[in-house]
């Protein structure tokens, strides 16, 4: 399945935004219209979205992290004073449990939004996030990096979240294998590519498929490449495996100016 490839525009803020033509926008005005309203639209939605993962990604690690590891070390530290048997094993399950609480915490927070993004860039976030998750499914790994110099955060946003997605169907669907991924920039364009050996679906019947019907995850990989100017390519068959190709344009942009 190929999206249309977008042409790239900055908006007034300087900002790449996707410029989508399509056959019916020259026929069809009055749609293409209220198409462009909808895309804005759900460009906007996606912008809070991202913010409020944000602030709910630091909330979460900030604040209920910090408090269960101070529960944690004044649990540790009665675990320490404690004779009474029965009273050291319930300690000891308690200990057990916010030990749990704190890793599920972390990793909520870094699923929202990993404070690596923000703070070291895309490709550190990469990296932590495809070693996590394939480490957590056994499958084994190729992953490649080459990326240097600033890329705006909008990019970053959305090339992160491609992945996410992308990576989490070979967890949840592939039965994977082996997982290859390729990131790099090279002159103007960045590019990414998740390649696994699994089961493999047919994309080409997701052409066919009525809008509404198509699968979110998908779908939304594909908008979030439109929505920064660039263009998402998903190729599978059944049996042969999958790749999901995005290709976003970039440029250089001091990091924490957006
Ligand atoms: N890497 C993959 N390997 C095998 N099948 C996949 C893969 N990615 C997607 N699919 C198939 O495409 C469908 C749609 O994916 P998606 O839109 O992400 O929805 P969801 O993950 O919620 O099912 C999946 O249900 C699955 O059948
Ligand atoms: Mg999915």
């Amino acid at each position: 399945m190929s999206y249309p490839s977008s042409e790239l525009h900055r908006d007034s803020a300087g900002r790449y935004i996707a410029g989508m033509k399509r056959p019916t926008d020259r026929t069809r005005p009055r749609r293409s219209r209220q198409r462009s309203n909808e895309q804005a639209l759900s460009r906007r939605l996606v912008e809070v979205q991202e913010q409020e993962r944000t602030l709910i990604a630091r909330e979460l690690h900030d604040q209920i992290g910090q408090t269960l590891s101070a529960v944690k070390v004044n649990l540790e530290a009665i675990h320490r004073e404690v004779d009474d048997p029965s009273l050291l094993g319930r300690v000891t399950e308690a200990i057990a449990a916010v030990r749990r609480a704190v890793e599920q915490v972390q990793t909520l927070s870094f699923e929202l939004r990993p404070s690596l993004l923000d703070d070291l860039g895309l490709a550190a976030a990469v990296d932590a996030y495809v070693r996590r998750q394939t480490e957590a499914a056994g499958l084994s790994l190729g992953l490649a990096i080459a990326v240097d110099g600033d890329l705006s955060k909008d990019v970053e946003a959305a090339c992160f979240r491609i992945l996410q997605e992308a990576v989490t169907n070979v967890v949840r669907h592939a039965k994977a294998r082996r997982l290859e991924i390729d990131l790099r920039a090279s002159g103007s364009s960045l590019r990414l590519t998740v390649r696994d050996d699994g089961v493999g679906f047919d994309s080409r019947s997701l052409q066919s498929t009525a809008p509404a019907e198509r699968r979110l995850g998908l779908v939304g990989m594909s908008e979030r490449a439109q929505y920064v100017g660039g263009a998402l390519e998903i190729d599978s068959r059944p049996g042969a495996g999958t790749v999901v190709r995005a290709r976003f344009g970039v440029r250089a942009s001091g990091r924490g100016s957006g």
